[in-house]
């Protein structure tokens, strides 16, 4: 072997014992560099006469181009082997499935809330809505509980240390009953030189709260206050709307329905509402649903309307009482907690 072809094959072994692109420059500098073994034999060649020159390098070059194609051939796998790394690792597994946004859904109690609207709807009521915080004016005293008044502690509520604009007390709503007068007192405005004011049907669901805590009562609660305002309704009307509604949201007509003598200020007579199942896993226990009564005179008159020419009767349920009892639910605290292998059954 003569020394130029032990040159292309010594470079043709360093090239390809070269692990990496920057070893593989290094390399190359021992050969094609400046002071390289292929730039060596080529200054050698100053020493040669014409006739040899020519020979000899012609030689050379041709050893050059090998080494440089060697060069080329490594450099070329260095890149595909680099670029078949990268694709592996940065490789995308096509069978995975996707992650995709949790889907939301309505939350058990809205949704009997949506429920209750949907049937009083059908039956001709309105349906209104109210603020939170609420007046203890409208909270209370409107609903002829006045200051100091013993009845007041049936409710006990969230105070807020802070008045509205007419030097009003502000409290959270222990119950939706407030709303029947802000409804009324909407409702005869609106009709006051109208020739006859039309019957007041309304419900108004929403929150609200009192200092409770246990498995069947929450801080946080929703109640429907329904109200049926007019020159000619009674006790009978209520009666037999009460049962077409818990009949239509219960889905069933083997229920009874009972009204338990009570008392509530803004009511007289007054009754509590139990229901009772003839068949399933609640037949034959009475259930408290709701409170309900006549209206007070004098809650009348706050209405702004004549007790005289206006009677009508009002109703608050519990809503999250209806929905545990629509989904056999026994703690009432699962609605309020927030845990979505709870809620997510409702989906
Ligand atoms: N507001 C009463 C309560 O929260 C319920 C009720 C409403 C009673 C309307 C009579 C009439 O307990």
């Amino acid at each position: 072997m003569n020394d130029l072809d032990q040159l292309v094959l010594d470079a043709q072994t360093d090239f390809a014992k070269a692990p990496t692109p920057a070893e593989l420059e290094n390399a190359k500098a021992r050969y094609l560099g400046k002071a390289g073994r292929v730039t060596e034999l080529l200054k050698a060649l100053g020493a040669l006469t014409a006739e040899e020159k020519k020979s000899r390098g012609a030689l050379i070059n041709a050893a050059k181009q090998q080494v440089e194609s060697a060069l080329n051939a490594r450099r070329h796998a260095l890149a595909e082997a680099e670029l078949e790394q990268q694709l592996k690792s940065e490789a995308l597994d096509v069978t995975l499935p996707g992650r995709r946004r949790g889907e939301g859904a309505v939350h058990p109690v809205i949704r009997t809330m949506e429920r209750i609207e949907q049937i009083f709807g059908s039956m001709g009521f309105d349906i209104a809505d109210g603020p939170e915080i609420e007046t203890d004016w409208y909270n209370f005293t409107a609903l002829n509980s006045p200051e100091n008044h013993p009845a007041r502690s049936m409710q006990d509520t969230f105070y807020v240390d802070a008045k509205d604009a007419e030097g009003r007390w502000l409290n959270l709503r222990t119950h939706t009953s407030p709303m029947q007068i802000r409804y009324a007192r909407a409702h005869a405005k609106k009709y006051a030189s109208a020739a006859r004011m039309p019957d007041i049907r309304v419900i108004a669901p929403g929150r609200t709260y009192r200092v409770d805590s246990d498995a069947t009562h929450s801080p946080m609660f929703h109640q429907v206050e329904g109200l049926w305002v007019g020159e000619n309704v009674s006790f009978k009307d209520l009666k037999v709307m009460y049962l077409d509604f818990i009949q239509a949201f219960f889905e069933t007509t083997e229920l009874q329905l009972r009204f338990r003598p009570s008392y509530f200020p803004f009511t007289e007579p007054s009754a509590e509402i139990d229901i009772m199942f003839e068949h399933g896993p609640l037949a034959g226990k009475w259930l408290e649903v709701s409170g309900s009564g006549q209206v007070h005179p004098q809650v009348i008159r706050n209405m702004g309307l004549d007790p005289e020419r206006f009677i009508g009767f009002a109703f608050g349920s519990g809503i999250d009482r209806l929905a545990m009892l629509r989904y056999g639910i026994s703690d009432l605290r699962l609605f309020f907690d927030g845990d979505l292998r709870f809620l997510s059954q409702f989906k």
